[in-house]
């Protein structure tokens, strides 16, 4: 279902549901009122020439995480990756508590969340800023008629190419066929991106660096089968 909230931008349809789900609890609250201010970009302002600086701990690399769900996949990468800076976006409010959840608990300095719509934040950022990002089964949008709400197509990957560095490396997943095929389909399209794939298990298998996420285990238990691309930035 979707809210009558107004759009991000008015050319750009919502590719996002719901924002709120169930109440949250005082904790939760705390987190929304003092954490998320201190761990979010702050798009009032400009960006600074190196987003690096943004974090609370010294990193070498920016990477982006579009729709972080349960942050699980955010999470983990952070944990493994302490020299990595992770910007995580999710509009869905209890997907952003979780995430600032894990901050607090874990003490993760390497991530920032931008609870909102990614593609204000793509704007924002200086061009060649990301050296990798994740778009992990964005919502599929099956009814015809809402297929046009589906986030990944060209104007997403236009604004990516800006923003990501020659080099950097797009991994995207799905678990609707239909969805990977026009994926596919914009990302073979773009000149600014290469396909890594030279077998049909590249696209048929994760990588042990890409951690399975809350919806991708949905998708298998209930039969479908998983698409994983890997696109670098060229
Ligand atoms: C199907 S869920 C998958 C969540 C998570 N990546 C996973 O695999 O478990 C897709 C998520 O993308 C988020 N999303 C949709 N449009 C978005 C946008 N324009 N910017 C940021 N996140 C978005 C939704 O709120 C939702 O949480």
């Amino acid at each position: 279902m979707i809210d009558d909230e107004a759009a991000p931008h008015d050319l750009e349809l919502r590719s996002f549901g719901r924002r709120r789900g169930r109440k949250l609890s005082a904790r939760q609250e705390r987190l929304l009122a003092e954490l998320a201010p201190r761990v979010r970009p702050d798009l009032a302002h400009p960006a600074p020439a190196d987003v690096a600086t943004l974090f609370g701990a010294p990193v070498q690399q920016v990477w982006l995480e579009i729709g972080f769900g349960g942050a699980e996949h955010l999470a983990w990468q952070a944990r493994h990756h302490p020299h990595v800076g992770i910007i995580g976006c999710e509009p869905f409010e209890e997907g952003v508590v979780k995430a600032l959840t894990l901050i607090e608990d874990e003490k993760l300095a390497n991530i920032l969340v931008h609870a909102d719509d990614v593609r204000p934040l793509l704007r924002w950022l200086p061009a060649g800023s990301l050296d990798r990002a994740f778009v992990l089964f964005p919502d599929p949008w099956p009814k015809a008629r809402h297929r046009k709400r589906r986030l990944v197509g060209t104007p997403l990957l236009d604004q990516l190419a800006r923003a990501m560095k020659p080099g950097g490396e797009l991994r995207l997943g799905t678990d609707i066929g239909d969805y990977a095929r026009t994926m596919l389909a914009a990302l073979m399209r773009h000149p600014q991106f290469r396909w890594t794939a030279t077998r049909a298990a590249d696209w048929r298998y994760r990588p042990e660096d890409w951690p399975q996420t809350r919806y991708e285990a949905k998708a298998l238990r209930e039969g479908r089968r998983c698409t994983y691309l890997r696109f670098v930035r060229v």
